[in-house]
């Protein structure tokens, strides 16, 4: 039988390659996403492709309680269980502390970290009920090393460095690993927002000249969610191309 992931923010970046990766091994993915249109269409042609799995798309704001608890019904409507949660959904927002609106502040701490305080408190009790399952969290090398201009955004991702190991430590018992994936800098539309300069730099600032593709992040989420990965939990792994070293 099929096992069953949700991969938030599915609808592009990392998220999108991340369900392909778990289609190409036969799962049933519910693509969870705020972008309904996008989240949709994408859903469609990967029905198509991998007609031997199911690929839903389910409308969430990650950072709202109601909604969260909204796809966890919606969820378990259609599945009695869970395998594997990827909480990859995400936003960036320059600036130092200073210039930063109170509103900026709390959007990318409720994006960024609360969402997988709801997603978990959603899901996660089905989880220890069936003792298994596999959490992935999404953090970013700024929440590791802090970063220029990025304060919000090293901090949120800082706090799910932490969590990442709180929730190994409070989960194992159930049988349930939770890993960090930790990106550097990465080629999808959230990186492409920065001009020619920025990308030129980031690709000269890894040892391998080249930044990160969104499918090497989605290779890591699927073993990390594998059962080859079976004595790996609480950590952070970077995935850089050596940014940051
Ligand atoms: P992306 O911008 O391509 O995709 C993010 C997805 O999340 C979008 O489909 C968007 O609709 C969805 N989303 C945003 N807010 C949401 C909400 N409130 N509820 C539900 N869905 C929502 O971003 P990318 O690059 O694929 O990023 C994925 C994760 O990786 C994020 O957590 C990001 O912070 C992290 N990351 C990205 C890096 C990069 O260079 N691209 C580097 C390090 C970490």
């Amino acid at each position: 039988m099929n096992k069953n992931v949700i991969i938030t923010g599915a609808a592009s970046g990392m998220g999108l390659s991340d369900t392909k990766e778990f289609l190409k091994h036969n799962w049933n993915v519910v693509m969870a996403d705020f972008n309904e249109e996008v989240g949709t269409q994408k859903a469609i042609e990967l029905q198509n492709k991998f007609p031997n799995s199911k690929v839903i798309f389910m409308k969430v704001d990650v950072s709202d309680a109601k909604s969260v608890d909204q796809l966890a019904k919606n969820v378990f409507k259609i599945f009695d269980s869970v395998d594997v949660i990827v909480n990859n959904a995400g936003i960036f927002a320059s600036g130092a502390l200073h210039e930063l609106k109170e509103s900026t502040w709390e959007r990318v701490m409720n994006i960024d970290v609360k969402s997988i305080f709801l997603m978990t408190k959603a899901f996660v009790p089905r989880m220890m009920t069936m003792r298994r399952g596999v959490i992935l969290n999404t953090a970013s090398v700024s929440g590791l090393y802090g970063d220029y201009n990025m304060a919000a955004y090293s901090a949120a991702k800082g706090a799910v460095v932490n969590l990442t190991r709180s929730m190994a430590l409070d989960y194992g018992k159930y049988g349930i690993r939770v890993n960090n994936i930790v990106p550097g800098p990465t080629n999808t539309s959230m990186f492409q927002k920065n001009s020619k300069e920025v990308i030129q730099s980031f690709n000269n600032a890894s040892p391998l000249g080249h930044i990160v593709e969104p499918n090497d992040i989605a290779k890591m989420a699927y073993f990390l969610a594998s059962d080859d990965a079976k004595s790996i939990t609480g950590q952070n792994i970077q995935v850089t191309a050596g940014f940051g070293i």
